[in-house]
């Protein structure tokens, strides 16, 4: 993408990787600020954590001036043996959020598929991710297909 780069992120990088989540997530669903003040502090310590135990991989989209324009992350979550798969960790793709101002210009795309890249050249066999209306039509279009997935919810928790 002209003008833009693309690049991992690290642990310095933290504010950028919480925001986007929190802006992602006030997007999707009504929330409170307490309760995305909440959600926030929670995640900042959850990407510590799995940053530091190299189960999480996060890419920013920096414009040339070096403001963070787009970001998403991998998370290497443990799932049970399947058919030709003897269970183990499977990269599941999330808080992906592009910046309203540069929307529209392939940077989503972009982060998607370097993750889809990250993800082959490490010889894992599928990825996952749960989308957004908004996400929709990009994840299919890079060739990703709907699973079955279903939820029963016993309170209002995971909005
Ligand atoms: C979804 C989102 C990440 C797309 O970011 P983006 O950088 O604008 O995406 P791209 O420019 O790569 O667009 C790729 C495709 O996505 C689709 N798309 C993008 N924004 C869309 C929107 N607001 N509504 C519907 N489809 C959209 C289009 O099909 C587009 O294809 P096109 O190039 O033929 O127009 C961005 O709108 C966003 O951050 N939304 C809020 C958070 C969210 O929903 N994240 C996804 C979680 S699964």
């Amino acid at each position: 993408m002209p003008g833009f780069r693309i690049r991992r992120a690290s642990i310095r990088d933290l504010p950028a990787l919480v925001h986007h989540r929190h802006a992602m997530l006030a997007e999707m669903a009504p929330a409170t600020p307490r309760q995305l003040a909440t959600m926030d502090r929670a995640y900042a310590r959850f990407v510590r954590q799995e940053m530091k135990g190299r189960r999480m991989f996060c890419f920013l989209v920096e414009t040339g001036e070096g403001e963070v324009a787009a970001g998403g992350a991998i998370w290497l979550r443990e799932t049970p043996p399947r058919v030709n798969f003897r269970g183990g960790r499977i990269p599941y793709l999330m808080s992906l959020y592009t910046e309203p101002a540069y929307r529209g210009r392939g940077l989503a795309t972009l982060i998607v598929k370097e993750t889809m890249k990250w993800s082959r050249d490490r010889g894992y066999p599928w990825m996952l991710l749960h989308a957004t209306a908004a996400g929709r039509g990009l994840y299919e279009k890079l060739g990703w297909e709907p699973t079955p997935e279903m939820r029963y919810r016993f309170t209002t928790a995971g909005r």
